[in-house]
């Protein structure tokens, strides 16, 4: 069975008092209002990844990301988080690959799969986030511009550490700028990304490996993209902010 997941990246929002007030109020909606068997995520900002840590652990509706990881495993790495120390607070999933760090970070794919498997062997669950560029969907390359990010870090995983890895495509032009891939194309892609995975790895796997759509998502369109059988849930940015639409994007399966 493949899991449905609605995972907020709340990026680089919120001070503390904000995200306490934030979790605790989705915590509250989705007890009052959502029944069923939605994963629900949070991403928060490194420093708050404790005390949101304390709400989420034992809380089996909600469960706790990171936004990023050192693919180190420790030692002198200034200002680097490792995924030993994700683990010890809590964090269960962990972005990676997101298009902001791969554009201001100048993340690469063999980054992204040592960050998958540092993740990997503290047992948090990748993330892998992927997707194309405007020019790339202008020139109809935007299959195989996905596909080679695939190939070129998630293949390299094995069969069993690839059972963990979650994939998010988030086609760039959708990011935060409004404009939505229709539920048709994200269920193009998504179709195409789980063909893709069949081929690396077996093909029960890639058929139980859960792809969410991001971009843009929020309450009025999210019924439309989980309607579609590729789609298994939603990376939401910007609505992730906000308790209201956040939970309303959950109750759209
Ligand atoms: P957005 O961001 O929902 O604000 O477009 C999605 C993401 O970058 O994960």
């Amino acid at each position: 069975m493949r899991k449905k997941i609605v995972a907020g990246n709340w990026k680089m929002n919120k001070t503390y008092e904000e995200a306490l007030s934030l979790v605790s109020e989705i915590d509250n909606m989705l007890k009052d209002e959502v029944s069923g068997d939605v994963t629900v995520i949070v991403t928060p900002p490194f420093p708050f990844l404790h005390a949101v840590g304390k709400l989420t652990q034992g809380n089996d509706r909600l469960h706790l990301a990171a936004q990023n990881v050192s693919e180190h495993e420790s030692g002198a790495y200034t200002g680097e988080v490792s995924a030993a120390m994700l683990r010890s607070v809590g964090v269960e999933y962990v972005l990676v690959g997101h298009s902001e760090r791969r554009l201001y970070h100048h993340e690469d794919a063999q980054t992204l799969y040592k960050k998958m498997k540092a993740a990997l062997a503290q047992g948090i669950k990748p993330i892998f986030c992927c997707g194309e560029p405007l020019e790339e969907r202008d020139a109809d390359r935007h299959f195989e511009y996905v596909g080679q990010q695939l190939k070129d870090s998630i293949s390299y995983l094995s069969n069993e550490e690839f059972d963990q890895v979650v994939i998010a495509y988030e086609p760039i032009w959708a990011i935060g700028t409004g404009r939505t891939a229709s539920s048709q194309q994200a269920q193009e892609m998504h179709a195409y990304i789980r063909e893709q995975l069949s081929r690396m790895f077996d093909a029960e796997a890639a058929f139980n490996c859960t792809i969410l759509y991001g971009g843009s998502a929020n309450p009025g369109n999210a019924k439309d993209l989980f309607s579609k059988e590729d789609v298994d849930g939603g990376l939401i940015g910007g609505a992730s902010l906000k308790s209201r639409d956040f939970t309303d994007i959950v109750k759209s399966f």
